[in-house]
């Protein structure tokens, strides 16, 4: 964790405006994110993007994300949503390739990569998220599918002065089972993730405008030990950053140590 540590909510199709806005405020209430040793973004639905941001604008530390993003800024795609209309909602960060988009929605590699250029092109920044399922694993093919999954991605991506990007390294097997991997072996595959990205990215870069982070049943309890490791800058969590106590938990877990 040498960089500052980021906490990205990853609220899914869960919380209505109403409950998104009640959430966000609770945990500006409780102090947590009163300090600036960690960042902390929330990602609400499409719907609940303008209220929360609203309600975030006069008097909070937390970012607002998304959690997907259509890849053209303008025209006749019905239902898509472009980047440039979340930025005008003060969006800064959208999830892109997220398992279940890719499981349940058909996304590629490929669409995953245009979404990360014009997400970049419009200056937000992507989290871009990676990982095997069990069978990928299984037959031990865990490195070679993330590798892949990224180089598609990311081939050919300009990084401009100001451009950053988040890997989400998420073993899908893991995503809400309530039991997440152990540490140790999140970081081994974050150090093989980073070997990769220091074979097209400077160390420079990888330092200054690249983070890797873990996600897949992170929970208050085990978030310490996550960012506690060398290779990991940040969690991507979802249920254990739906209620308030729960959240507030793992937010205050990780300003501890950082
Ligand atoms: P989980 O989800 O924390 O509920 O496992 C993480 C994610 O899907 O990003």
């Amino acid at each position: 964790m040498p960089k500052k540590p980021i906490i990205i909510a990853n609220w899914k199709m869960n919380l209505g405006v109403r409950e998104s806005v009640d959430l966000v405020k609770a945990v500006n209430d409780q102090g947590a994110v009163s300090n600036n040793e960690v960042e902390i973004v929330v990602c609400p639905s499409f719907t609940a993007l303008a209220s929360v941001s609203d309600s975030l604008h006069l008097k909070s530390d937390i970012k607002l994300g998304a959690q997907n993003v259509f890849w053209e800024y303008k025209g006749a795609f019905t239902g898509e949503i472009s980047p440039l209309m979340l930025k005008e909602l003060g969006c800064e960060y959208v999830i892109i390739g997220h398992s279940e988009r890719r499981g349940h929605l058909g996304e590629t590699d490929e669409m995953v990569h245009k979404k990360a250029k014009a997400v970049l092109d419009a200056g937000l920044i992507p989290i871009i998220c990676v990982g095997e399922n069990f069978d990928e694993r299984q037959k031990g093919q865990k490195d070679y599918v993330i590798m892949k999954q990224m180089n598609q991605a990311l081939e050919g991506l300009r990084l401009s002065e100001d451009s950053k990007i988040i890997i989400a390294y998420e073993p899908v097997w893991v995503i809400g089972s309530g039991q997440a991997i152990e540490a140790e072996e999140a970081e081994h595959t974050h150090i093989i993730i980073e070997s990769y990205l220091l074979d097209i990215y400077s160390p420079d870069t990888l330092a200054k405008k690249l983070r890797v982070i873990y996600g897949g049943s992170v929970d208050k309890n085990n978030v310490a030990e996550f960012i506690g490791q060398k290779t990991i800058d940040g969690v991507l969590v979802g249920g254990a950053s739906l209620k308030v106590e729960e959240f507030v938990g793992l937010i205050k877990a990780v300003q501890r140590i950082a």
